[in-house]
């Protein structure tokens, strides 16, 4: 086909790219690129550059690009019903065996699946419900969420308030006061650095339950974490972080949302991070590896108590009023079927425990000694840098100077690999496709060490 050189003009005046530097793109100023296929880990832009995407588009395409598996199923459903609704209880085949496959992998006291199209409206769902919740146990005044700065749970106006992270708020008004934030579970960024791991979760706790007292817990409905910090920097809680919040919360009647947008479906080596670490969670958000983001599909996976509470709301009320014209629909659950099956055939969860874990500690043993490595941590299939200017007394650089992206950019000209600079921080995030093979894993880690090399020295 011929190249269109137009393509790039028409980039810059007509489209509006999210999380983009809007005037830099629009004056040609920042790099525009054209995707036009992929297999395995790897992309390819129209110029024929192929790059190794070691973020797995935004750590979702789990099960790696080019799956003909999922792309037929895709087609068949478009053949055979593109589209049928899932109100007053219509559903398709797909749509159905895609919510049992789900509940049988899931924790056990979770019941029944609702189903949008990304993390954000999924994350909008569970709030809602949880008001409705409330409401219909007679709480009206129990409605304020609870979420951690640093965490990313979207960027609509009530997730968007969930994330706690500057440049999701600034001038944007958020967040709105029923949200409200508490500490990260960010061990490395502690601002007491005497403190033990130990003793850092003992004060995540206790800042928790500070909080909720000052609040009252009779105003605060519900937790939201993420089981490993993602956007926020790719921060793995410190040892008993989970265990120590959950007795917080129980203990003020507080619901949990377990937000495994990012770690659902087996980017820790275990199918759910709360299997991993022990969450159990009222609700349970979906999306991303759902589909590895052959179509797009989310899902909040409700609990058997809350589930009852719905139930009891609808006798009382008549038919929930939440529903979404795109809920369950028919293609994305058909890739999320195929996805399933998938992910189970090739024994990726497995893959995404044991060469992550290869990762991590290769990308340790390569960079740990560079004077300007403060941090290098990861789990499963997800892996972090942390650059500082000095390592000792824990000297951040200032933003201005953007070393994340420098090194990201220079990992991208070098070696044609990518990473992304994580938002906020010198923060270089790596979470590849479960699919990632050890020599795959070695080429990261080689590439990276050449491009921080070429910008710190
Ligand atoms: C943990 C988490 N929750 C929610 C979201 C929002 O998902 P979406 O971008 O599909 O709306 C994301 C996106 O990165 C996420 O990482």
């Amino acid at each position: 086909m011929l190249k269109n050189d137009q393509l790039d003009q028409w980039d810059r005046e007509n489209f509006f790219h999210p999380s983009t530097h809007l005037a830099q793109h629009a004056r040609g100023e920042s790099p525009s690129r054209v995707i036009k296929t992929a297999s395995g880990v790897f992309i390819e832009d129209r110029d024929g550059n192929k790059l190794l995407d070691a973020f797995a588009g935004l750590y979702c395409v789990n099960v790696g690009y080019g799956r003909q598996e999922i792309a037929e199923a895709i087609g068949d459903q478009a053949k055979e019903l593109a589209y049928y609704h899932s109100y007053v209880g219509h559903g398709t085949e797909a749509s159905i065996t895609l919510s049992k496959m789900i509940l049988d992998r899931a924790p056990a006291n979770m019941s029944k699946v609702y189903f949008g199209l990304g993390g954000s409206d999924a994350n909008e769902t569970n709030v809602k419900l949880i008001w409705y919740y409330n409401n219909i146990l007679g709480r009206p005044e129990k409605k304020k969420i609870i979420s951690r700065w640093r965490g990313y749970h979207g960027s609509g106006l009530v997730t968007g308030s969930l994330t706690g992270l500057e440049l999701f708020h600034k001038k944007f008004d958020l967040p709105i006061e029923q949200v409200i934030h508490t500490e990260a579970p960010y061990y490395y960024r502690r601002n007491n650095l005497d403190q033990s791991e130990e003793q850092f979760v003992a004060h995540c706790a206790a800042e928790l339950e500070a909080l909720i007292e000052r609040e009252g817990a009779d105003t605060i409905a519900a937790f939201i974490g993420e089981p490993v910090l993602g956007t926020g920097g790719i921060v793995p809680p410190p040892a008993g972080y989970w265990e120590a919040i959950q007795a917080v919360l129980k203990k003020h009647g507080i619901l949990l949302v377990a937000d495994e947008v990012v770690t659902g479906f087996g980017r820790l080596g275990s199918m759910f991070g709360s299997d991993h670490y022990g969450i159990e969670a009222d609700i349970i958000t979906i999306a991303k590896g759902l589909t590895s983001a052959y179509a797009p599909l989310s899902g909040s996976i409700i609990s058997d108590k809350v589930w009852k509470v719905l139930e009891q709301g609808t006798d009382e009320n008549g038919p929930i009023g939440h529903g979404w014209t795109y809920s369950a629909h028919p293609i994305g659950a058909a890739a999320g079927v195929a996805n399933l099956k998938l992910i189970d055939e090739l024994n990726l969860v497995q893959n995404a425990g044991e060469v992550g874990a290869y990762l991590t500690a290769t990308m340790a043993e390569a960079l740990s000694r560079h004077a300007n490595v403060g941090d290098v941590r990861g789990e499963g299939m997800l892996c972090a840098v942390e650059f500082v200017k000095d390592k000792d007394s824990r000297i951040f650089f200032d933003a201005a100077n953007k070393i994340g992206p420098q090194i990201s950019a220079k990992l991208l000209e070098q070696d044609k690999v990518i990473a992304r600079a994580m938002p906020q921080g010198d923060i270089l995030g790596f979470a590849p496709p479960f699919c990632l093979s050890r020599a795959e894993a070695d080429q990261v880690v080689a590439a990276t060490l050449r491009a921080v090399q070429a910008v710190l020295g």
